[in-house]
């Protein structure tokens, strides 16, 4: 009896982990301004969707800053100069800035930062990218962000 109990807690356990790893990712920025992943996968299951960066190099903030900035492709360029304008302490992005699907806190090396949005803010058709908004970033430290099934 407590065998069985003790199986499908674990069981459930699994089944839980596995949904939540669908809806979150973790990706890595590096002291060389790059990214390790080219897209995230974003399911349309998934009611709210986490991206974790994790800041692997050793520089600080001031010199080689990273954050996740979502937004449509589009929208890229305008972000940035509005973002370079509001300076490190508003994290290189515009205050509600209605282009930003989402952002998060702007890290430095060794430290890790996340956001979360709601996947229904994510219009169908339209060419989702991440990309990092310290200055002169977006064009090495960018990445497709594609809605899935
Ligand atoms: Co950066």
């Amino acid at each position: 009896m407590l065998t069985r109990c003790a199986l499908a807690l674990v069981l459930s356990t699994v089944a839980w982990q596995s949904f939540a790893a669908d809806c979150a990712v973790e990706i890595e920025g590096n002291d060389l301004m790059k990214f390790n992943v080219a897209n995230i996968d974003v399911s349309q299951r998934c009611k709210a969707f986490t991206i974790r960066l994790k800041h692997v190099g050793k520089l600080s903030r001031n010199v080689m800053g990273h954050n996740v900035v979502v937004a449509d492709a589009a929208d890229v360029a305008g972000i940035d100069a509005d973002g370079i304008k509001a300076g490190v302490t508003r994290h290189y992005v515009k205050p509600e800035d209605p282009r930003v699907v989402a952002f998060s806190p702007l890290i430095g090396g060794g430290e890790t930062t996340s956001l979360t949005f709601q996947v229904a803010k994510l219009g169908k058709d339209k060419p989702y990218v991440f990309f990092c908004s310290f200055p002169g970033h977006s064009s090495m430290m960018r990445g497709t962000l594609t809605l899935v099934p």
